[in-house]
């Protein structure tokens, strides 16, 4: 395994909503880590992409009027749309419908049944069609499914089974010896919860009669493939498992293997997916990171209350830059919080306008006036109290970045904003602009080679968080172009 060479992910998504700010979250999450990587010369591949197969998605399709991949392709892109609206730059884009993919599902199921680790059972129980996952009795609330209130379906039918129970030891070691590691505390503490439980064997397909939209079982041409099964094999079917094993090799079994997902998937990775790799031979992911839920306006988002925000729409209003920022500075990775939207507008004109925004311009506009050309700058020449600031900002942005704490870090960055606005207004820098005498021009020279290095070092920080406001914030630089970059809403 090489740290220098990470395979990030993230879940991949139901197309039968679209884009809300629950999976942009996480998308943009692991956009920022894929770029703080890269920045730190490691070799990055970032995969997400959309969950296309089951019951839930065949009964939207149909509600819809449409034929069930018509409906996926118009909703895939929809979040393909959404990435790229806010800078998201993956590398690979997988869908469950994709052919390679399917056949990916089918090798591997082909692999556990021959190993004998699927069987045959007649099952009993209760299933919830938009969890897309069993539920228990006693979790029922006034017979309702606890996430979603609504009636799950009697399920009776003879299906395949995994035996999970064999491998639940061999899961357990992996996790206590960090082989696979779950970030944060909070995470691994419900995870070893969820091991004392002892879940039990899971099904792994569905009779067609009941589900026609799913990948058929390789060996049984009357069930598809169990929604959850066909979804995790994404993460080894986009690096090619099947017919590309060198680049397998590359990501998988040389490479970090990083996923990340909201804690509402959490038994899916951290068991029964470790389980199934175990079973396959194949190593492990090497680290899961779970991020907190939040609600929106105090809200759970839902489409029945009508309060998922849509992520187009805030990048309509505030840009694409404001909004990563405004999404990733509300509260950190790992904490549940609440999404403010009031707030937004506030917290624009605080941070980005006035703080980030005024230091830019204040900057280029005194290098305006004082006509001070220099673009290059000698760092060596940096005075002692901006060397410290400087070095201490980079070391602490290091620590939560390679943490994952994006929430801190950028609190870092703006510290160091509200230290040279304070600086600039503290040494009047402004005054000295004009004085013929050789005293000033000096001082002047000197506070301005102080902060210029100090933005750019602000740009190289940002640049995971705001890419395009980092790039432009380059051109300024050497320009001397005082433009805003956040005008006041
Ligand atoms: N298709 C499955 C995942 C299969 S991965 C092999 C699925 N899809 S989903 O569309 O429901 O997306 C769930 C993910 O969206 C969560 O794990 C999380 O990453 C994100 N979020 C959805 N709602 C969220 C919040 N309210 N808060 C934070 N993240 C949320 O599950």
């Amino acid at each position: 395994m090489i740290k220098s060479r990470i395979f990030i992910t993230t879940p991949i998504y139901y197309v039968n909503d679209k884009p809300h700010l629950g999976h942009t979250f996480t998308t943009l999450i692991a956009d920022v880590l894929s770029r703080y990587f890269r920045q730190e010369k490691k070799e990055v591949f970032f995969l997400t992409g959309t969950d296309e197969h089951g019951l839930k998605i065949f009964q939207s399709a149909k509600i819809n009027n449409k034929d069930p991949k018509k409906f996926c392709d118009e909703n895939s892109s929809l979040f393909k749309e959404t990435w790229k609206n806010l800078g998201i730059e993956y590398d690979k884009f997988i869908r469950t419908t994709d052919k390679d993919h399917i056949e990916t599902v089918q090798y591997v199921l082909d692999i556990l049944k021959e190993k004998g680790d699927l069987y045959e059972k007649d099952y009993k129980g209760l299933y919830c069609i938009d969890c897309e996952n069993f539920v228990l009795e006693k979790d029922l609330i006034n017979g309702l499914c606890p996430f979603h209130l609504k009636p799950p379906i009697n399920i009776s039918e003879r299906n395949y089974f995994f035996k999970l129970e064999k491998y639940f030891g061999l899961v357990q070691k992996e996790i206590e010896k960090e082989k696979l590691k779950i970030t944060p505390n909070s995470a691994l503490k419900e995870t070893k919860g969820l091991l004392k439980q002892k879940l039990t064997d899971f099904s792994v397909s569905r009779i067609k009669e009941k589900v026609q939209w799913g990948v058929e079982l390789p060996f049984d041409k009357n069930q598809v493939t169990y929604v959850w099964v066909d979804a995790l094999i994404n993460y080894i079917s986009a690096i090619g498992f099947y017919k590309n094993k060198n680049n397998f090799k590359k990501w998988w079994e040389e490479g970090y293997v990083l996923h990340i997902l909201g804690k509402d998937i959490l038994k899916f990775h951290a068991i029964y997916w470790p389980a199934m790799l175990i079973a396959l031979n194949i190593k492990v992911p090497n680290e899961e990171l779970i991020h907190g839920f939040f609600t929106v306006n105090g809200l759970k988002m839902s489409k029945t209350l009508k309060n998922t925000i849509d992520p187009n729409e805030l990048v309509r209003i505030y840009g694409s830059e404001a909004t990563r920022y405004l999404l990733l500075s509300q509260f950190p990775v790992s904490s549940d919080g609440d999404i403010k939207e009031a707030q937004f507008k506030e917290k624009y004109n605080t941070d980005l306008a006035n703080r980030l925004g005024n230091l830019i311009s204040r900057v280029l506009s005194l290098e305006n006036k004082a006509e001070f050309k220099q673009t290059k700058f000698n760092s060596s020449k940096i005075k002692p109290n901006f060397k410290k600031i400087l070095q201490e900002t980079r070391n602490n942005y290091i620590h939560f970045m390679e943490d994952y704490k994006l929430f801190e870090a950028l609190q870092e960055i703006f510290k160091l904003v509200d230290y040279c606005n304070v600086y600039i207004s503290q040494n009047k820098i402004w005054e000295l602009v004009g004085k013929k005498d050789k005293n000033s021009k000096l001082l002047l020279e000197q506070h301005l080679t102080d902060l210029s290095i100090t933005l750019e070092e602000i740009r190289n920080l940002i640049s995971p968080f705001l890419p395009k406001t980092s790039e432009k914030l380059g051109n300024l630089l050497k320009t001397k172009n005082p433009e805003p970059l956040f005008k006041r809403l």
